[in-house]
C-alpha cells in the first residue's frame, strides 16, 4: 500500500483524455497532473526540445513525490520515454508500447491507422512499436497537426473540427482500426467515427494505460484505502482554455488549477 499519487504528463489538456480512463480504474489513487502550457504545442518541436521538456515535467512531478507516472501525451512518448526511462528509477509509463501490445493481442486488426502530430509520426514511434509485436500489420500513418491546437481551443464538436478531421481521414475509412496517438484526439471520437467504416475500432490510448497502470502498481504502489483521489492540476501557464476545455470533458467544476511560475 502506497498513498502518494501518481503522476501524468502532458503539453496541455489532452493528457487529461487518459486521466478520465485512469480514474475510472483507480478511484481512490490521488492524481497530480503537469500541463506544460507554456510550450504547447509539442507536437512541431525537436526531439531535443521534447526531451528536456519532459525531463522538466518529471523533476517537477518527483518533486511532487509521486510514486509513479505516466506520460499523456503521444508526442513526448515517441520521443523522450526510452530517454527519461534510463534516467529515473520511479517507473514511468508512455502510451505506446502498452498500445502496441493491445493491438497484436487482437488477429482480427490487420490493417491499422495511426492519427498523431507531426513530431510523433516523423520520429516512427508507432510505427516501430506496432510492427514490434507483429510485423505483418499494414499501417498508414497520418499526421494531424491542427487538431491538438483545436482541442486546446474547445473547438472538438463544430463544423471546423468535422471538416478538418474529414480532411485527414481520406485514406483511413477502410482501416480495420484507427489509433488515436495522440491523447488530444479522444476529444473528437464521435467525429472519427463518421469517417471510419461502421466495424473499425477506435483505440483510446488511456484505457489501455489503465490497465497496465494495475500490472505496474501491483499491490505494492496501489493505494487501497477508501479515501476518493483527488486531482490536482499544475499548469505552467494559466492564460490559456484549459479550465474550459477540462470542465467539459470531466464534468467538474471544482477543477484545482496551480500556476507554476
Ligand atoms: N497530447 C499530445 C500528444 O499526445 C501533445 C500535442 C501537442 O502538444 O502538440 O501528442
Amino acid at each position: 500500500m502506497d498513498t502518494r499519487a501518481i503522476g501524468m504528463f502532458d503539453s496541455g489538456v489532452g493528457g487529461l483524455t487518459v486521466y478520465k480512463e485512469v480514474r475510472k480504474v483507480f478511484p481512490n489513487e490521488d492524481i497530480i497532473y503537469y500541463g506544460d502550457t507554456k510550450s504547447f504545442p509539442y507536437g512541431n518541436k525537436s526531439k531535443g526540445n521534447i526531451i528536456n521538456l519532459t525531463k522538466k515535467g518529471i523533476d517537477f512531478l518527483i518533486s511532487k513525490n509521486v510514486k509513479a507516472i505516466v506520460i499523456a501525451c503521444g508526442t513526448a512518448t515517441s520521443q523522450a520515454s526510452e530517454t527519461v526511462q534510463s534516467l529515473y528509477s520511479l517507473p514511468i509509463i508512455g502510451i505506446i508500447d502498452s498500445t502496441a501490445k493491445y493491438v497484436s493481442n487482437q488477429p482480427n486488426l490487420k490493417t491499422i491507422g495511426v492519427v498523431a502530430t507531426s513530431g510523433t509520426i516523423r520520429s516512427s514511434g508507432w510505427q516501430s512499436a506496432l510492427l514490434k509485436y507483429n510485423h505483418n500489420l499494414s499501417i498508414i500513418n497520418k499526421p494531424c497537426p491542427l487538431l491538438a491546437p483545436m482541442a486546446e481551443e474547445g473547438w472538438t464538436n463544430n463544423q471546423i473540427a468535422d471538416l478538418t478531421v474529414n480532411e485527414y481521414m481520406k485514406e483511413l475509412y477502410n482501416v480495420d482500426a484507427l489509433i488515436l496517438g495522440c491523447t488530444h484526439y479522444p476529444l473528437f471520437t464521435d467525429i472519427f467515427k463518421k469517417y471510419l467504416k461502421s466495424d473499425s475500432q477506435v483505440i483510446n490510448t488511456g484505457t489501455i494505460i489503465a490497465q497496465d497502470l494495475s500490472k505496474i502498481l501491483g499491490s505494492n504502489l496501489l493505494n487501497s484505502s477508501t479515501h476518493i483521489g483527488n486531482l490536482d492540476i499544475y499548469l505552467t501557464d494559466t492564460e490559456c482554455n484549459f479550465v474550459f476545455v477540462a470542465n467539459k470533458l470531466l464534468d467538474d467544476s471544482n477543477l484545482v488549477i496551480h500556476n507554476i511560475l
